[in-house]
This record gives C-alpha cells, sequence and structure tokens, in this order.
C-alpha cells in the first residue's frame, strides 16, 4: 500500500493499492464519520463495485447508504446530470455533515467533485477511482468540471477532495482498451518528469508494476499542485497533449476517448517540436514508440482547420494567445504561449 499526502490549502491523502474498498467504510468513519454516505457511480462501475462499498459502509456502521446512479459516458457530464443531482442531494435532505463518494473514472470524479464543491457551498467528497486514467491523473488535484455543448469542462471549480482512495483491484475488471487508453496520461507523465518511469513503460508496456507507476505519477502530480494549485503557471504543464487531443474529442463529439485523444495530441505536439527544433529526432521517435507498444493512436483523425477552430473552445486560451506544453527532451517539457492564429499551423506541423 502506498500513502502520499497532498499538502495542498486542504490537505489530503491518496492511498494506492489492493483490497481498498473493503476498508472504504473504516477509514470514511474514522475520518468524516457522516450521517450519510451517498455513492456516486455510473452504469458501469455500480454494478461492479458498488455492493462492495456499500457492505464496507455498512460494516463501519455509517447509518445512511444511498446511491446516486447515471448513464456512463462523457456526454452525461453535463448540466441535466449535475442538476439531477444537486435534486437528489436536497430531496434526501443531505447536508454538510454528509459526505459524496465519487466511485468510477474521470467523469465520475470531475461531476461529483463540482457537485461536492457547490451543493450547500461545499460537502465533503472522497475519490474511490476505478480506471488507470483516474488513479494517475483526474482523481488528485482537485479540478472539477462539467462540460458544456461548447466545450468540454468549461464550468467547475477547484476543490479537493477529502481522500482518494485507489483501490487497485478495480483496474482487473477494465476492459483492455479502457485500462489502455487511460496509459496516455501515464506516458504523459513520463515525458514531462521522468526518465526512469519512461524506461519501465518502454521495457514492461500493458504488464507495468501497478502500484510502482501509478504512484509515481500521483507523486508528480502532487509536486505540481502544490507548487500551482490553481492553475496558473507550473500546473499547465500538466496539459501536455491536451490542447490538440481536446480539440480530437470535440471534433468527434466526445466518440475517441479522452486519453486515445491524448495520445493523438501527445504524438502531434512531438511532432512538431521536432520541426520546430525543440527536441530532436530521438525524442520524437522514443514518445511515438511508446504511443505504439501501448497500441495508442498517433495519427490526427482530422484537419489542421478543424482542429484548429475546435481548440478556441480550449479553457487554455487566454485572450488571443493559447498555452502549448512542448517536449524538450524525455522528462522535460516547456510552456510556450502562442497566438491562436499559429495554432492552425502548429498542427499542421503535428499531421504525420
Ligand atoms: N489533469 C490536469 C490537471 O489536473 O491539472
Amino acid at each position: 500500500m502506498t500513502h502520499i499526502s497532498v499538502p495542498t490549502g486542504e490537505p489530503y491523502e491518496v492511498i494506492l493499492g489492493k483490497g481498498l474498498l473493503d476498508t472504504a467504510g473504516e477509514r470514511l468513519k474514522k475520518m468524516l464519520d457522516p450521517e450519510t454516505a451517498i455513492i456516486v457511480a455510473d452504469s458501469h462501475t455500480g454494478p461492479l463495485f458498488r455492493g462492495k462499498l456499500e457492505n464496507s459502509l455498512k460494516k463501519a456502521g455509517i447509518p445512511n447508504i444511498l446511491t446516486y446512479g447515471f448513464p456512463a459516458g462523457e456526454a452525461r457530464k453535463n448540466a441535466g446530470t449535475y442538476l439531477s443531482m444537486l435534486s437528489f442531494l436536497a430531496d434526501h435532505s443531505v447536508t454538510r455533515k454528509d459526505c459524496l463518494l465519487a466511485l468510477g473514472g474521470g467523469v465520475v470524479g470531475d461531476l461529483t467533485g463540482f457537485a461536492a464543491a457547490t451543493y450547500l457551498r461545499g460537502i465533503p467528497y472522497v475519490q474511490l477511482p476505478t480506471t488507470v486514467l483516474a488513479v494517475s491523473d483526474s482523481s488528485v488535484g482537485g479540478k472539477t468540471a462539467i462540460d458544456l455543448p461548447e466545450g468540454k469542462n468549461l464550468v467547475g471549480c477547484f476543490y479537493q477532495p477529502a481522500l482518494v482512495l485507489a483501490d487497485l483491484d478495480t483496474l482487473d475488471t477494465l476492459p483492455t482498451d479502457i485500462f489502455r487508453e487511460g496509459c496516455g496520461e501515464v506516458i504523459k507523465y513520463a515525458v514531462l518528469f521522468d526518465p526512469e518511469l519512461f524506461e519501465h513503460l518502454s521495457e514492461k508496456g500493458l504488464n507495468f508494476d501497478r502500484e510502482r507507476v501509478l504512484s509515481q505519477c500521483v507523486r508528480w502530480k502532487r509536486d505540481v499542485v502544490v507548487q500551482d494549485e490553481h492553475d496558473h503557471g507550473v500546473r499547465q504543464l500538466l496539459n501536455l497533449g491536451h490542447t490538440i487531443g481536446h480539440a480530437v474529442e470535440r471534433c468527434s463529439n466526445y466518440q475517441i476517448s479522452h486519453g486515445s485523444a491524448v495520445a493523438m495530441g501527445l504524438a502531434a505536439i512531438t511532432r512538431a517540436a521536432r520541426k520546430m527544433g525543440i527536441c530532436e529526432k530521438e525524442t520524437e521517435e522514443a514518445v511515438l514508440s511508446m504511443l505504439n507498444t501501448f497500441g495508442l493512436p498517433v495519427s490526427l483523425p482530422y484537419g489542421p482547420k478543424e482542429l484548429a477552430q475546435a481548440a478556441l473552445h480550449d479553457k487554455k486560451r487566454s485572450g488571443g494567445s493559447i498555452s502549448c506544453i512542448f517536449p524538450e527532451e524525455i522528462g522535460k517539457c516547456r510552456i510556450q504561449s502562442l497566438p491562436v492564429a499559429e495554432l492552425e499551423g502548429l498542427i499542421a506541423l503535428g499531421v504525420e
């Protein structure tokens, strides 16, 4: 089991290991002692894990347990689901003494976090991530959000969880393509900060040491988030591959998953960085070969014009410029602001 402290404004622990859903009730009772625990799960995670979590909450003597469920998928991370969750909480007279439990991947975590942040001006929530993407990245750091028809994550706030409990047993149930696509975020951390992690991933591929690798991603994320909790500076590095990635997701109407889109975005920005003289051919080859090893896509499925148009809705845009993250070498990347008018040209450099 690995414990990682996150000393943000409101500090909390991230715990990673096997069998943690069984002990979730006990930990919750000690930490928050809620009157009511509200499990938020989607149509994938509810049937798989809700029973185990509920048993653990009951065993720990938490008086009331409720479940709010919704259909799985990015398309449901919207205002409709958010408002219906708030009404559910109000209808069940949930108070600040209670807590929300986000049992699932990025969509469940982002949506639950935003509801927790805003219902009664804030009630506690716990992240129980069940995908590689959520364990390595989205459950840590307090970014909460819902999407608008105009773009992804356009409404949200920073609100740290009270605890993150990542039961690594949940990853055994993931279909290979979902496991694989979460690895796009893991590779991102290796390219950003960690040549040793990069080496381990290229040696082991999908059979990487889960606890070691995912804990390392969380440590890197923690180090960045404590320096820049509200995303004004160094935290933007975590958007490596995301400017183009988010545009791909949007153009596909969210039919292409986040992790696959990030992989495409990472491949494209690395090609562009090499053509711009920011990184060497060796770095470009290493990144592309790593994405291939994981079976992740490296070609852009839309043209530069369409993608640039879609990227204009990105939160990383600020006035007439947009911040882009370029790899310089494995373990070192830079943030560079680019006039939006140059984005199409940049994406064109990223085409194979
Ligand atoms: N997923 C990037 C961040 O949390 O800043």
